[in-house]
């Protein structure tokens, strides 16, 4: 559902940030400022500023930044709409709509059920583990190599080997059968009419999981959603699953996401493909495993996962599979825009095989292999280098993959590339589709390719920029005319946009708000928060300043221009004489405006 605007208005203005951070950061005025030790990176400095007349967050440490809103999705790594809620929540708001939706209500109070029965029942398996009815699993475990420690910090469980006895269990608690079925835990058989040879059989209900080692899945919330068995013998299937239920849904979420969620300042999540893996692993002191629940990453899963680390390092099974599934991860991450490593395991071992045989040294050794590499090394193994066919086909694979890089990460593949295919570096460049740096950048055929332009979302890049910043940061301010600037005074569509909502009235929090993109969210957070004179016509005096450089030049360049036309033979006199009269007008401003 989408929150009407003019609501989230009304949150924002009652969440006051200063408040609502000072519950999380301890918070010192300073200033026009709040200041305080940034709750997103290590530091012992503050550089963490909140400011309550912008209503914004700002680190000039890490350079996080954003609106109240922001701050409680970054913290409590919640979607935009859970930290809504949970504002709304903490300021006694009712929820638009949503109260008076009697559906709504229904599906909330069901799904409160359910979840309620799964924490019953994680807590039945749990508890079995350590009675005579869970030995056997426990057992297992053990075989496994794990410790009590670690049983106790996923909450494993056992599922007892008779027919039924967590539905009897869950009965006694007062869940009905058709609740335990809905949400996985019932299987239900129906009533049989007696035939010749067989008697009437009554309706039966029995467990779904039955002598097996439980893995509960719990969210980052803290709620069981499902529940994965694993086989204590070569019972087929190795592990059971909860199938997709109305409080779970396998593609959108990881195991063991409420041990990533109190894990702060991760470098990288470690995605592995087994529930064994990420126990195993957690067991030996790696931090931030998760895994995937029994199917490929998701674009889903990968967002969730860049809320817990600025990487993901996939770390599946050396088995063919593992290495076909991490191609297609890597792509999914790419799509999403993580950054993603991989780890690769040696003799087709997993993650839990290795780190048991070599031990966490080893794993923490692992060259943690950029996407590209990987993908090269792959194509390597694919291709025989000892024929003249194998080495082309391979340059011509890897030419695809180095286009995409920036030069200076394809020049260190390139060195390698000429060593193992025997190509020179100019032939190299030219599958890749780059001129060589010699010859000029434009050629007359062919259109001129956009080039990644890096500092893009960086700080300005020229004092030009720079000035249309500055002036975005003193009209944010709401203290400056509104006729001050035009819009043609913002070259940069950024500041430019920012400048029309601003003179539309748009909050500066709001305005942080709407970029999607972090780095943007980041760029604009930096200029709605800079630190700014209290002198009203101080400000009106910068402002004009920066717009009187920007114009004056923008004239000098256009003046130029006009007079290196004039020389231009193929101009007829009408568009010469235009042409001068124009030069007139800029001539004239540009000696007044010195
Ligand atoms: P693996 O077969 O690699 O299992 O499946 P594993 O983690 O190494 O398990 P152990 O070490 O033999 O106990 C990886 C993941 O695929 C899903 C599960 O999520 C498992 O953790 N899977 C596998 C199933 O859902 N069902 C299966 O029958 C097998
Ligand atoms: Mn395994």
């Amino acid at each position: 559902m989408r929150f009407p605007p003019s609501w989230l208005d009304e949150l924002r203005a009652r969440a006051d940030i200063v408040q609502v951070i000072g519950q999380y950061v301890q918070l010192k005025k300073n200033g026009r400022k709040h200041w305080g030790l940034c709750p997103f990176h290590g530091e012992k400095t503050a550089s963490f500023s909140v400011d309550q007349e912008q209503q914004l967050y700002y680190c000039f440490g890490c350079k996080a930044g954003g609106s109240v809103i922001q701050f409680v999705m970054d913290y409590e790594r919640l979607e935009f709409q859970d930290a809504v809620k949970h504002l709304a929540d903490q300021l006694h708001m009712p929820l638009p709509q949503m109260e008076e939706d009697p559906d709504y209500q229904r599906r909330r109070s069901q799904r409160d059920r359910l979840l309620e029965a799964n924490k019953e029942a994680a807590r039945f398996f749990h508890q079995t583990l350590f009675t005579p009815q869970g030995q056997a699993a426990l057992d297992y475990l053990k075989r496994r190599g794990l410790t009590d420690g670690v049983i106790r910090k996923f909450g494993l469980g056992a599922a007892p080997n008779g027919w039924d006895a967590l539905t009897k269990h869950m009965q006694d608690k007062g869940y009905t059968v058709e609740e335990l079925k809905l949400v996985g835990l019932t299987v239900i058989k129906e009533a049989e009419p007696a035939t010749e040879d067989k008697p009437a059989r009554p309706r039966r209900a029995f467990d779904m999981f039955r002598n097996r080692a439980i893995f509960p899945i719990i969210d980052q919330y803290g709620n069981v959603l499902a529940f994965g068995g694993r086989a204590l013998g070569d019972v087929q299937p190795k592990y059971l699953n909860t199938s997709d239920t109305p409080v779970f849904n396998k593609r959108l979420g990881v195991y063991a996401a409420n041990l990533l969620r109190k894990e702060r300042h991760l470098a990288r999540v470690v995605l592995v493909e087994g529930y064994m893996d990420v126990v195993s692993l957690t067991q030996f002191g790696v931090s931030g495993v998760c895994a995937t629940l029994g199917t490929a990453l998701t674009p889903e899963q990968a967002k969730l996962l860049k809320r817990f680390a600025p990487a993901v390092y996939l770390a599946y099974d050396g088995d063919s599979a593992g290495q076909h599934a991490i191609l297609r991860g890597l792509d999914i991450l790419e799509a999403e825009g993580v950054p993603a490593r991989v780890l690769d395991f040696p003799d087709g071992l997993d993650p839990d095989e290795f780190i048991r045989r070599d031990g966490k040294e080893a794993f923490d050794h692992l060259p943690a292999l950029t996407p590209e590499s990987y993908r090269m090394r792959r194509l390597r193994s694919e291709h025989d280098l000892s024929t003249q066919e194998g080495r082309t086909e391979y340059a011509k694979a890897c030419a695809e993959i180095l286009r995409k890089l920036d030069p200076v990460d394809r020049e260190n593949h390139l060195q390698a590339l000429m060593v193992h295919t025997g190509f020179t570096r100019e032939v190299l460049m030219e599958q890749i589709g780059i001129q060589a740096a010699s010859t000029p950048q434009s050629s007359p055929s062919g259109p001129r390719q956009e080039r990644f332009n890096p500092r893009k979302n960086s700080p300005a890049a020229t004092e030009e920029e720079r000035d249309e910043e500055v002036l975005i940061s003193l009209f944010s301010t709401g203290r400056l005319p509104k006729d001050i600037a035009e819009e043609q005074d913002f070259r940069d569509p950024l500041l430019k946009s920012l400048f029309i909502d601003l003179r539309g009235g748009a909050s500066p929090a709001s305005l942080v708000e709407m970029q999607s993109d972090e780095a943007v969210r980041a760029r604009v957070s930096k200029l709605l928060l800079s630190p700014m004179s209290e002198d009203t016509d101080q400000l009106i005096t910068m402002a004009r300043d920066c717009l009187d450089r920007n114009r004056s030049k923008r004239d000098r360049a256009e003046y130029n221009d006009l007079i290196a036309q004039l020389s231009d033979p193929t101009l007829s006199a009408a568009e010469k004489l235009q042409r001068m009269e124009r030069a007139k007008v800029l001539s004239v401003r540009l000696t007044s405006n010195k």
